[in-house]
């Protein structure tokens, strides 16, 4: 008998908890291209190879290791998945997100998604980092599709067939991040991040059309979790890594390896400002634990 995704996920969920049975991870964080580092700053660290999950997706790319990364960030108990996988893989929109429900099934309350995008809007700088404040789905699909899943969400009064996006970028997340960011003194701004399916890059007419839309940078990932996880009721920061120019917006042609090396680049000045977003939140957690 085929059993469903909750289910699916509630067995992967089992294999890691036995790893580490007295850690209830309350932060997901997911890394992007060449952004591995913030799994260094865990502390307590047990990793978990993808391979080892049941029913996980396995990265296909040169530079997304696949592991899971469980332990503490400034005491904060975090699961961080050090690589991810895509639509353009040949994945289904249900695996793509599978890991999300994973988290949450670990216990994540707040997920922080992070990615390598394009810059679409004129100003932006390769290897700055940018909030996503809001984003264009342009995958042509929506992971939620098919029959309701409502069991994820249930203890937060989520689930629902049909729910609200307006906010689907938590506001005093954001703020947390934009408070981090002046103390390490970085220029931090917000944009809409539109996803498309890939692998090609963009031509630069759909660039041109992008911009047209409201779209300030562009990207392969996050849109897909975001969605499942605001589904499920989890509060999302998104945070961009401008690797390049968006197609057209520079004399050369983009690569894989730009990307990937300008994520390297940043990856240290990444894993500071979730350091300190989580540090902020640890606050905010321990208020909410005292009477
Ligand atoms: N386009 C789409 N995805 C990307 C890009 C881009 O320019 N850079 C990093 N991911």
């Amino acid at each position: 008998m085929k059993t469903t995704v909750f289910e699916q996920a509630c067995e992967a969920a089992e294999l890691i908890h036995s790893h580490v049975p007295n850690l209830i991870p309350r932060i997901g964080i997911v890394l992007g291209s060449g952004l591995g580092a913030v799994a260094d700053a865990v502390t307590e660290a047990v990793r978990i190879s993808y391979s080892e999950i049941p029913h996980f997706p396995q990265s296909t790319i040169v530079g997304h290791s696949g592991q899971m990364v469980l332990g503490r960030v400034d005491k904060v108990p975090v699961a961080v998945m050090q690589g991810r996988v895509h639509y353009y893989e040949g994945y289904s929109p249900e695996q793509v997100t599978f890991p999300v429900r994973v988290l949450e099934r670990l216990g994540v309350e707040t997920l922080i998604l992070t990615n390598a995008a394009g810059g679409i809007r004129p100003g932006l700088a390769v290897g700055q980092l940018m909030l996503i404040a809001d984003h264009i789905n342009l995958l042509g699909f929506n992971p939620l599709t098919g029959p309701n899943e409502p069991q994820f969400g249930v203890k937060r009064g989520a689930g629902l067939r049909f729910f609200d996006m307006t906010e689907a970028y938590d506001r005093r997340l954001r703020e947390m991040a934009r408070r981090a960011g002046q103390e390490q003194n970085l220029r931090l701004e917000e944009g809409v991040y539109l996803a498309v399916s890939g692998p090609s890059f963009e031509t630069p007419a759909e660039i041109r059309a992008f911009q047209r839309l409201g779209a300030d940078l562009v990207g392969m990932s996050t849109v897909p979790e975001t969605i499942v996880a605001r589904h499920m009721g989890l509060r999302v920061l998104g945070v961009s890594c401008v690797t390049n120019l968006a197609a057209g917006l520079s004399a050369t042609p983009l690569s894989h390896e730009e990307v990937f090396e300008t994520g390297r680049r940043v990856e240290q000045q990444l894993a500071r400002l979730i350091a300190s977003v989580v540090s902020e939140l640890a606050v905010e957690m321990d208020s909410e634990a005292k009477p």
